[in-house]
């Protein structure tokens, strides 16, 4: 029998981990060696289609209207191998996946960019996968895409089994829960020099401080959790800025180090703490880049924009509440 070919459109929104994902138990299955929790942003968006097609003799790839790129090519190959082993459907696929944020501005889009591709590529496959099952799917492509299945507060548990069958994100509080808003400070459109993934592996090899970072997550994981049921805002920002912290000592720590930060990120971490000693409830996070994200409550975003939209070195901002689930925005069959 001839197979049809069959689309499907989905969207995801990025996240921010607030207990940050450092460092695997295994490279292969990609099994984070900690947990991580993060919150959905609403304002950060992937839009991804995908169909197979058996007019295809190959992936055709098109990422922000451009042709991927050759390390995005084969990362992504390798996803659409595992849902074409999964569900059976052996066709090539076409997939053409959308970012409303800039491209270049720094973000980094592979958590929203494989939390869609697997609902979109899963669907237009003929595969139906539970909320749980995308998660540990979408951690294939990334870890931090098992946390972009599901809007609000979520937590990426690390499992124990080698098989991975535990490594699934599940969420914590929707995103109606508590109003929490945030604005991202770009501070450099310029590509990362060491990508994460990489980073995190040669961590995980040369920081004395590595298995120390593995050894206290729990603790972090349990406080964390404790201040989000508590709708502590001082107790979560401050574990946020803490595992950001520890986060950026590691990669300090190894060999060669890594430092993603410049001077305006150092700039804004002493903003942030002035601006709290000043009474407003403001806390700060920094992933694999130079970026800073400001966490705060609605009451104080309006004064907190005003304050870092003229700020020397801070090149551009957004704005965001938190975000939902990933979802299917039609099927074109
Ligand atoms: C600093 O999810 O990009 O953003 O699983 O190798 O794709 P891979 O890593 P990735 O790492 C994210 C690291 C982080 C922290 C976080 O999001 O938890």
């Amino acid at each position: 029998m001839t197979q049809q070919s069959k689309t499907a459109k989905a969207v995801a929104c990025a996240n921010i981990a607030l207990i940050k994902y450092w460092g695997k138990r295994d490279i292969a299955l990609n099994l984070p060696a900690v947990g991580s929790i993060s919150l959905t942003l609403e304002a950060l968006k992937t839009q991804t289609r995908a169909t197979f097609d058996p007019n295809l003799d190959k992936d055709y790839l098109i990422i922000n209207d451009q042709q991927a790129s050759e390390s995005q090519r084969k990362r992504i190959e390798k996803f659409l191998d595992i849902i074409r082993e999964k569900s059976g459907n052996r066709l090539f696929a076409e997939v053409r996946s959308d970012n409303n944020f800039p491209t270049g501005a720094g973000l980094a889009s592979s958590a929203s960019a494989f939390a869609a591709l697997s609902l979109a590529a899963t669907h237009a496959s003929g595969l139906e996968l539970n909320k749980k099952d995308l998660s540990g799917l979408s951690r294939r492509g990334s870890g931090s895409a098992t946390r972009s299945i599901y809007g609000g507060f979520v937590e990426m548990q690390r499992g124990k089994d080698a098989s991975g069958k535990e490594d699934f994100a599940i969420q914590l509080a929707s995103q109606d829960y508590w109003d929490l808003r945030l604005l991202i400070l770009i501070t450099s459109k310029e590509e990362k020099k060491m990508g994460s993934t990489e980073a995190m592996n040669l961590t995980a090899k040369t920081s004395p401080y590595y298995q120390d970072w593995v050894n206290s997550s729990g603790k972090d994981l349990v406080e964390m959790r404790k201040a989000i049921r508590e709708k502590d805002f001082e107790k979560l920002g401050d574990l946020a800025e803490y595992s950001a912290m520890k986060m950026h000592a590691l990669t300090l720590s190894s060999r060669p180090p890594v430092l993603y930060w410049n001077s305006t990120t150092l700039e804004l971490i002493e903003q942030v703490r002035a601006l709290r000693h000043d009474g407003i409830p403001v806390y700060f996070t920094i992933d694999a880049g130079p970026q800073v994200k400001v966490i705060s409550l609605p009451d104080h975003i309006n004064t907190l924009k005003s304050h870092f939209e003229f700020f020397p070195g801070v090149e551009n901002i957004m704005e965001s509440k938190l975000g939902p689930d990933v979802e299917l925005i039609g099927d074109d069959n």
